[in-house]
C-alpha cells in the first residue's frame, strides 16, 4: 500500500481511519473523498482531498489514475437503518459503488478493501457463536447488499485477480465522529447522554445482544487484512471479526461504574428491533485469528473506560 484512496472517509470510520492511514504511509499519499466536503473550518494541510459520488465510474476512474492509487480503502456506503428506509438508494449506493470501484480496481490493478457486516447474516443464521461459514438469507437492503458485495468481491478476485479482501464488521463504537445511521447506534449515543443528561433512552429493548467493537480495534482489523500475508488467506473478503457482545442493560451497567446514578429507559424502535432481532448474537472470529492473527485489544471494561475519559475531555464535562 503505496497510494491510497478511501471512498466514503468523512463518515464514522473514514474519521478515524484516514488519520491513522496518513500516520502509516504518509499523509501525502492517502487521499480521502466523500460525497459531502469536509466541514468547514477543516485543515486542508491533513492531506489531500476529493470529493467523488461512488457511483460514479469516472470520478472514481480519474481520482485513481490521478493520484496512481493502488489501494482503495471502499467505505461509503448507506447504514443499516438507513437503508431500510430508503432500498432503492441503498441498492444504488452499496451495490452500484462497490461494482463501480471494482471495475476501476479491475482496470487500474489496484487492491480494494471492503467492509462486510453482521447484518449479512439473517434470522435464520445459526444465533450464537454464527460460525464463519453460515447460512446468509438477510431480510434487510443492508444485509443484501453485503452478502452481495462480499460474493462480488469473492468474484473479482477470482474471476479477475483483483486482491479484494474484508471483514464482517460489528458495531462499531466511537467518540470522533458520530455514527451514521446504524442499528448499533445506541452503543455510541448512550456514552454521550450518560455525559450529558445522566439518562439514555435505548431505541433497542434492554436485552438485545450484538457484537460490538471499540474504534481503534476496527481500524487495527481494517490495516491488519490488507497487510495480510495474502498465501494465508482462504476467506478474503468476508472474515467475522468481533471483540465483545453486549445488551443495552450490560452496557448501562458498567457506565454506571463510571457515572454513577446514571439510568437507562427504553422506548423501542420496531424497525431497528427487528433489523437487530435478525442478527446474530454473537460471532466466531476464530478464522480471522486464525489466517491472520486478528486480536482485539479492548474489552467492555476498558472501552467504556476510554470512551467515558475521551468524550469527558471533549464535551468539557
Ligand atoms: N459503523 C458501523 O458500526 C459499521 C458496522 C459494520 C460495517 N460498517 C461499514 O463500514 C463502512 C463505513 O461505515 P461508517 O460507519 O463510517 O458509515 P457512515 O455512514 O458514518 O459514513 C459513510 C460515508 O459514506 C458517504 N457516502 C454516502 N453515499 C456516498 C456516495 N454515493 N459516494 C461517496 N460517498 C458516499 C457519506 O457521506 C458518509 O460520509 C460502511 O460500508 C459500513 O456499512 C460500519
Amino acid at each position: 500500500m503505496k497510494r491510497i484512496l478511501v471512498t466514503g472517509g468523512l463518515g464514522q470510520m473514514g474519521s478515524e481511519l484516514v488519520p491513522e492511514l496518513r500516520r502509516r504511509y504518509g499523509a501525502e499519499n492517502v487521499i480521502a473523498s466523500d460525497l459531502r466536503m469536509p466541514p468547514a473550518g477543516a485543515d486542508a494541510s491533513e492531506g489531500p482531498f476529493e470529493f467523488i459520488d461512488c457511483t460514479r465510474q469516472s470520478q472514481v476512474r480519474a481520482a485513481v489514475q490521478r493520484h496512481r492509487i493502488d489501494t482503495v480503502f471502499h467505505l461509503a456506503a448507506l447504514l443499516s437503518a438507513v437503508a431500510e428506509e430508503k432500498p432503492h438508494m441503498a441498492w444504488d449506493v452499496n451495490m452500484g459503488g462497490l461494482y463501480r470501484v471494482l471495475e476501476v480496481a479491475r482496470e487500474s490493478g489496484c487492491a480494494v478493501f471492503f467492509p462486510s457486516s453482521i447484518g449479512s447474516f439473517g434470522p435464520n443464521t445459526p444465533k450464537e457463536s454464527t460460525p464463519q461459514d453460515a447460512l446468509q438469507r438477510p431480510t434487510t437492503m443492508y444485509g443484501v447488499t453485503k452478502a452481495s458485495g462480499e460474493l462480488l468481491c469473492d468474484y473479482y478476485y477470482n474471476r479477475f485477480g483483483v486482491d479484494t479482501r474484508g471483514v464482517r464488521f460489528p458495531g462499531l463504537i466511537s467518540h470522533i465522529a458520530p455514527p451514521g445511521g446504524g442499528t448499533t447506534d445506541y452503543a455510541v449515543e448512550i456514552f454521550y447522554a450518560a455525559i450529558r443528561h445522566g439518562h439514555y433512552s435505548s431505541f433497542l429493548g434492554p436485552e438485545t445482544r450484538l457484537d460490538m467493537m471499540y474504534m481503534p480495534d476496527a481500524l487495527r482489523a481494517v490495516i491488519g487484512i490488507m497487510e495480510a500475508d495474502p498465501g494465508r488467506l482462504v476467506h478474503r473478503n468476508s472474515f467475522n471479526v468481533t471483540a465483545m457482545d453486549v445488551t443495552p442493560e450490560e452496557l448501562a451497567e458498567e457506565i454506571r461504574r463510571h457515572v454513577p446514578g446514571f439510568t437507562i429507559s427504553y422506548k423501542i424502535d420496531p424497525v431497528r428491533q427487528a433489523i437487530a432481532d435478525s442478527w446474530p448474537d454473537s460471532i466466531d472470529d476464530s478464522a480471522a485469528r486464525a489466517e491472520w492473527d486478528w486480536m482485539p485489544t479492548f474489552d467492555l471494561e476498558s472501552l467504556t473506560a476510554d470512551m467515558i475519559d475521551k468524550l469527558r475531555s471533549k464535551l468539557g464535562a
